[in-house]
């Protein structure tokens, strides 16, 4: 399963780039509001980060609508997704952009139905809300399974992307039941790194190894004999 970040901050994409473990992001005109500056630098910014899909996500309630704004935030990076919120004028809105070669990002996807729809409009992703569905005390893992097990029949390219994911277990959920993607915020990402057994284990390793000083001086030379990289 791919990891994007879920946010509209610069920095919190720069944090989690730097691990490596990135392949895009998306952005919500919610998280963009909390933001400063232009929004079409902050998406650019993200899209040159990441190198990968980038969501932005139109406003408009109309096909019409959606397809015009869709088109300009396609303008502005090679890398940007067109977000689309789910209703029948967004799967109109979906087939249009997809025709023209613009990816969608279908998104507020609540339902296996909503998610069959996405696919034949053409979407590259269908966003899953997963923490949504369980604030309102429905199983998103339920929904989920039904999501992957529905499109995958069909032979579909639409990727099922895992949303408002609220802690590590959403993750691990969604790659166990086979999402390709999940869009995840920079606090679960920083929870996911942590286990008091790494901890602990890390701090053996380095106090063992520091009781022999001359395996340390070992190291030490070891290092300083190698090439500098350029
Ligand atoms: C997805 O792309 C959305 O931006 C996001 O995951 C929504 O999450 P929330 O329910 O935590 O707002």
């Amino acid at each position: 399963m791919r990891f994007f970040i879920d946010t509209g901050s610069v920095a919190e994409v720069e944090e989690i780039a730097a691990w490596g473990i990135l392949s895009g992001a998306t952005t919500n005109p919610t998280l963009l509001a909390k933001e400063d500056g232009d929004p079409g630098e902050i998406v650019r910014r993200i899209c040159d980060i990441v190198g990968g899909p980038v969501s932005a996500e139109v406003v408009s309630d109309d096909a019409a609508g959606m397809v015009e704004e869709g088109r300009a935030l396609a303008a502005l990076h090679e890398h940007v997704v067109v977000k689309v919120p789910f209703s029948s004028e967004g799967l109109a809105a979906t087939r249009a952009l997809s025709a023209e070669e613009i990816r969608v990002n279908m998104t507020l996807v609540f339902s296996a139905n909503q998610a069959l729809l996405s696919a034949q409009a053409g979407a590259t992703f269908a966003s899953c809300f997963m923490g949504r569905l369980d604030d309102i005390s429905v199983d998103s893992t339920a929904v989920v399974e039904e999501i992957v097990a529905s499109l995958r029949p069909g032979g579909t390219t639409t990727e099922v992307l895992a949303a408002s994911i609220r802690h590590p277990e959403h993750v691990v959920t969604a790659a166990r039941l086979g999402c390709e993607v999940a869009t995840v915020p920079v606090k679960v990402f920083r929870q996911m790194l942590n286990h008091p057994l790494t901890e602990k284990g890390r701090e053996l390793f380095k106090s063992d190894w520091e009781s022999r000083p001359e395996f340390v001086e070992w190291l030490r030379e070891l290092v300083s004999k190698q090439p500098t990289s350029a």
